[in-house]
């Protein structure tokens, strides 16, 4: 019987597609295997199904190379060395469109947190400091008609955007390819350089994937173009973004406010975010609904049963 290693416990929805056919395995319900663990369990295992937070580096896949597929349970894959798994013939899938509406439904949660400085005002509640009604009492910015800059427009920023056009909002997009006059219309997106998104944005938020050509995409100079009644909202990569610049601009109010729904050093966050009022912090829970889930799950296990009986992944990465 073929052998299934799951890292982490993941909605039964999935598991039990797989548990009718394979002999499963799920590392933990609480955390993921340390690198040691992860390698003496996959490498007898005919397919992995690893989470975001797991490494599957070249050394990883090297010596499990009886794997016949890595099955990513998330839509971002930079946690695998696609070169190395292409190397030893291992297929390598991803769970796209599954999460798409979830995580544009959290950028827009945050984006307008952040806005309207949503978590602040509850702990005014909670610390009961709320004796009176205030003219000037906890003042945001206002969404509505205002201008997005979308950075990244694949699936999840067209998402966003869509959402956008119910606000009346001037929608502005950067992506390397840009999209046909008929696919801007439907949407209501302009392309702009990324220099000019930034000037003229009232929100921007990353919805990229992390590769060379994002990493610290935001850094010094490119806050520094931002306006300062602006908020930075990224549920994509934290790496996209220069944490420590970025907390450093949010502590001077360069910019107005940030919601973060992903760090660069995962799960770690940079100690001066914690201490700002003006950043609404998540725990990478953009896709975290129970629809988004359990559908993530449903086609990591159709992934690995493609490929365990014979064929190519239906969310082939490599
Ligand atoms: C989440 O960040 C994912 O890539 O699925
Ligand atoms: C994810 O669904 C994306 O935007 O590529």
């Amino acid at each position: 019987m073929a052998k299934v290693f799951v890292t982490r416990k993941i909605p039964d929805a999935g598991l039990d597609l797989l548990k009718e056919k394979y002999e499963v395995e799920v590392f933990s319900n609480t955390k993921n295997p340390t690198k040691e663990q992860l390698i003496e369990k996959a490498k007898e295992a005919d397919a992995l199904i690893p989470l975001l937070g797991d490494e599957i580096d070249e050394e990883v896949i090297n010596k499990c190379s009886n794997l016949k597929i890595i099955a990513n349970y998330a839509v971002g894959y930079d946690n695998i060395d696609l070169k190395a798994a292409e190397e030893n013939d291992i297929y390598v899938s991803n769970t796209p469109d599954a999460l798409t509406e979830t995580t544009a439904d959290m950028t827009w949660t945050i984006l307008m947190a952040a806005a309207r400085r949503v978590i602040e005002s509850d702990k005014y509640v909670r610390d009961l400091k709320f004796e009176s009604w205030g003219p000037e009492l906890l003042l945001g910015q206002k969404v509505y008609g205002k201008t997005i800059g979308i950075i990244g427009f694949g699936r999840i920023g067209q998402a966003v955007a869509k959402r956008a056009a119910g606000f009346d909002m001037e929608i502005l997009y950067n992506k390397r390819t840009p999209l046909s006059d008929k696919e801007e219309k439907e949407l209501k997106a302009s392309y702009a350089d990324l220099p000019d998104l930034l000037k003229r944005s009232d929100f921007v938020t990353i919805n990229a994937a992390l590769n060379e050509s994002t990493y610290h995409l935001i850094d010094k100079e490119e806050l520094k173009m931002m306006k300062s009644c602006a908020v930075l909202v990224n549920t994509g990569r934290g790496p996209i973004i220069n944490e420590k610049v970025l907390a450093e601009a949010l502590a001077d109010k360069e910019i107005f406010a940030a919601g973060l729904d992903v760090y660069e050093e995962e799960p770690e966050v940079h100690p001066k975010l914690l201490e700002l009022d003006n950043v609404v912090l998540t725990p990478h829970t953009g896709s975290a609904t129970v629809d988004a889930r359990n559908k993530m799950a449903e086609m990591a296990a159709a992934n690995v049963i493609a490929v365990l009986s014979g064929s190519k992944p239906v969310n082939q990465v490599v």
